[in-house]
C-alpha cells in the first residue's frame, strides 16, 4: 500500500514525465511510460514493500535513455532533475537511480542481474516491446529514424555490440530476430512469464505472416 505522501510524489512525477515525453515520437511517449508503470504494479505481489521504489524506477526509466536524451553522468543529472522538480526521495534516491540504470535490453548488452524492484520494471518494459504494441512500436521506431519499411535486398547480421545494434542498417522485421523473439527468456517474474507467452505468440504469428507476404 502506498502512503498519501508517496501517492502525491508519484502524481508530481507523473505530471513532469507527461510534459517531458508528450512530444516524443520514437515509441517512448508518455503512454509507453504509463503502461510500464501500470504493468509493473500488476506484476508485483500485492502489498509488496518495494512497490513505491519500483513505480519510481518505472516513471524514470527512459528519462536519460541513450537514444533519446543521453547523459554522461546519469546519477548527477537525476539529482539535479529531482531538485528542479522539488521532489524529496530521501534514502530511496540512490536506489531509484541505480534501478533505472539496470533497465534496457540494449541489444542484449544490458544489465542481466537486476535488483528486486528493477526486475519487475524490466519485465514490464520488455513486455511493452512484445505483442501487438511491440510490433507497432518497432515499425514506428524505424519510421521515426527514416529507415526502410522493408527492403528485400538488405541482408541481416546479428549485431555484436551495442554500437552495431544502434547503428546497423537493417529491416524492421530483423528487429524480431535480434530482440523481440528473444525477450520471452528475459522475463523473470511469474506473472510476467504468463503474459510473455501470450505476447510471444502474437509476435511469432505476425513474423510468419509478414515473411510470407513479402516473399
Ligand atoms: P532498446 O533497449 O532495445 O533500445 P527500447 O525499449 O528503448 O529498446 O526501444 C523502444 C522501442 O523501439 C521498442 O519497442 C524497441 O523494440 C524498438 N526498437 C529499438 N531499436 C529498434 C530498431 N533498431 N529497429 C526497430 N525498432 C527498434
Ligand atoms: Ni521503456
Amino acid at each position: 500500500m502506498l502512503s498519501n505522501k508517496q501517492k502525491d510524489i508519484l502524481k508530481t512525477i507523473d505530471n513532469k514525465i507527461f510534459d517531458m515525453f508528450d512530444k516524443e515520437h520514437t515509441g517512448h511517449d508518455y503512454y509507453h511510460i504509463k503502461r510500464v508503470v501500470d504493468l509493473t504494479a500488476r506484476l508485483m505481489p500485492s502489498n509488496d514493500p518495494e512497490l513505491y521504489l519500483a513505480l519510481l524506477i518505472a516513471y524514470c526509466h527512459d528519462v536519460f535513455d541513450d537514444k533519446l536524451n543521453p547523459s554522461d553522468d546519469i546519477p548527477s543529472d537525476f539529482k539535479v532533475l529531482f531538485k528542479r522538480w522539488n521532489i524529496e526521495l530521501g534514502d530511496l534516491e540512490d536506489r531509484v537511480i541505480s534501478g533505472v540504470q539496470e533497465i534496457g535490453y540494449k541489444g542484449g548488452f544490458g544489465v542481466k542481474d537486476k535488483s528486486y524492484a528493477a526486475s519487475f520494471v524490466s519485465d514490464a518494459d520488455l513486455l511493452d516491446a512484445m505483442g501487438a504494441v511491440g510490433i507497432a512500436r518497432t515499425f514506428y521506431y524505424a519510421g521515426s529514424k527514416g529507415q526502410h519499411f522493408h527492403d528485400p535486398n538488405l541482408t541481416f547480421e546479428m549485431p555484436d555490440s551495442l554500437e552495431s545494434y544502434r547503428q546497423l542498417n537493417r529491416n524492421p522485421i530483423d528487429h524480431f530476430n535480434e530482440k523481440l523473439l528473444l525477450l520471452k527468456d528475459w522475463i523473470v517474474s511469474d506473472k510476467g512469464k504468463i503474459e510473455a507467452e501470450k505476447r510471444h505468440k502474437v509476435l511469432l504469428d505476425f513474423y510468419d505472416n509478414f515473411i510470407d507476404e513479402v516473399k
